[in-house]
């Protein structure tokens, strides 16, 4: 297992991933984590990553220092490469100019974490702060025009450090450098599969729970649905699954999601919802309003779901299917990010003292899926396209009403199950129809129609926080609008998005 210290870098969790994607453990852990505690972990390695921090300022992070006795090799990198120079004796200092962006680093020794690299490499930048005098015995390794140390490094006690970032794909060698580390500086062994994640989690969780009881919110979502399964296994009847039907759900989607938890034996209560969600919604046209009337409601539901259906057992754990991407997208993993739209995320007030557990915190969406996969679920619900907490609500733009409601429903079905009957759903990572309440003419037989549009969004992105339009053919576009024009009745035009995100986002409100 290779360990990464968190100084409070938003790529920490990168750097975990990249070493997973490589087939080693990676463990994230605080940066004061004691050497004693790291010790017991046995790791193969410790990275120490970036963060926002100046290792000038009074009280800045720093890791334990008798981390360096440990004969276990480390890697600085970003705040960690100044964090090392600066403990073991070297000097940092404000740099002349903040370096950000891509940068060619001049290799001047092709070894340790650069075997097998070129003289010359592109790699990717941020930092205001430099390393200005080495420790005694570190070596500077490779520099580039602007930061004469980029990295260095003492082969004897395997202590390497680098002033950009590996991680990221700016940099394009990013991954040898990290498996250089891992694999020739560590001699980590390729032995972690999605399968050893599954047992890892499955192993935590049951200790953390232990007898007690959980109790978890589906949505019919992939990683609610990801965290269940995984819970379930863990702790069997002692997960309680409350799955809300808002009214604001896909076609089928309460009847399909209900019965595959039901088969595999799941203590679950489903509730119907809909009339007090839609009562509630009724006249409500701001997107944010809509978004926090249905958070509101949702608690309101689950608390009373737990007091009155589930009162007889001694719940004391609330899960939630969070995975890393929703922890930035609502500004909580990271200080840089700014709040965009309020996601959705359920907070139980404290009044019900729940402890948290999110097993699927650290993960990324291809990595929840990959576990779901492990874990059995069927292919067609693990790799169903993401769906908003607010549902519906979300992709009607202005006031909901059951009639919108039902239309949407309809043309939403007819576009996804054109697009999987053509196999283009595999190739497209979120689509679905919104509607649009303007009216416009059209004619149908010998009459005049006056009706809604609705709006075909596709996209392409890796985790939804950038997007570009998913091409499809316009053979395809042509059969799902005819479709969706001659069955859905008060829909006369059909419109596809060709926006990006930014400066789009990918739902409509
Ligand atoms: P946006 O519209 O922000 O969407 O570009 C990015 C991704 O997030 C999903 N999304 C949400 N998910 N609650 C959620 O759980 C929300 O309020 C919410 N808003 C957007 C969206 O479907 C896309 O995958």
């Amino acid at each position: 297992m290779i360990i990464v210290l968190n100084f409070g870098s938003q790529f920490a969790h990168l750097i975990a991933r990249r070493i997973r994607e490589l087939g080693v453990q990676a463990e994230i852990l605080p940066f004061d984590t004691s050497a004693s505690e790291i010790k017991k972990l046995n790791p193969r390695g410790i990275i120490l990553s970036g963060g926002p921090a100046s290792v000038l300022e009074k009280g800045s992070p720093r890791p334990d220092k008798n981390i360096f006795d440990l004969e276990i090799p480390i890697l600085g990198i970003c705040y960690g490469h100044q964090v090392i120079a600066q403990m073991l004796g070297g000097k940092v200092l404000k740099g002349k100019h903040r370096e950000f962006g891509k940068e060619i680093l001049n290799i001047k020794n092709k070894t340790g974490v650069f075997k097998g690299l070129s003289k010359k490499e592109i790699v990717w930048f941020s930092h205001g702060d430099q390393v200005v005098k080495l420790p005694e015995n570190f070596f500077t390794i490779a520099s580039t025009t602007g930061c004469e140390c980029a990295s260095y490094g003492n082969s004897r006690k395997d202590i390497y450090a680098i002033q950009f970032h590996p991680e990221v794909t700016h940099t394009q060698k990013g991954m040898e450098i990290i498996s250089n580390f891992v694999f020739s500086i560590c001699g980590a062994s390729q032995n972690w599969k999605i399968d050893s994640l599954s047992r890892h989690l499955g192993k935590e969780l049951k200790e953390q729970i232990g007898k007690d009881h959980i109790v978890l919110g589906i949505s019919g979502g992939v990683d609610s649905l990801v965290a269940g399964t995984l819970l379930h296994k863990a702790v069997g009847k002692q997960l309680h699954a409350v799955f809300i039907d808002t009214g604001l759900l896909r076609k089928d989607e309460v009847k399909n999601v209900a019965s595959l938890l039901k088969e595999r034996k799941f203590s679950l209560s489903v509730i119907n919802a809909s009339k007090i969600f839609l009562s509630k919604l009724k006249g409500v046209t701001d997107p944010e309003q809509k978004r926090k009337i249905i958070g509101h409601t949702f608690i309101e539901i689950f608390e009373k779901t737990i007091k009155d259906t589930l009162k007889k057992y001694p719940i004391k754990y609330f899960a939630q299917g969070t995975i890393y991407p929703d922890r930035i997208e609502s500004a909580e993993a990271s200080k840089h990010a700014s709040k965009i739209k309020s996601h959705h995320n359920l907070t139980l007030p404290d009044k019900f003292g729940f402890k948290i557990v999110e097993p699927l915190r650290d993960l990324y969406k291809d990595e929840v899926r990959k576990l779901g996969e492990v874990l059995g679920l069927p292919k067609s619900m693990v790799w169903r396209h993401p769906f908003p907490g607010p549902g519906l609500a979300v992709r009607i733009v202005g006031e909901i009403t059951p009639d919108r409601l039902h239309i949407l429903r309809e043309a939403d079905a007819i576009y996804i199950d054109e697009l999987k009957k053509a196999k283009e759903y595999e190739k497209i990572w979120q689509a679905f129809a919104v509607l649009l309440p303007l009216k416009t003419v059209g004619v149908m037989g010998d009459a005049r129609t006056y009706e809604y549009m609705i709006s075909l969004r596709a996209v392409d992105s890796v985790d939804g926080m950038s997007a570009d339009w998913h091409k499809i053919p316009p053979e395809l576009l042509e059969r799902i609008s005819s479709s969706i024009v001659g069955k859905v009745r008060g829909i006369n035009r059909v419109l596809f998005d060709i926006t990006q995100k930014p400066p789009a986002t990918i739902e409509y409100e």
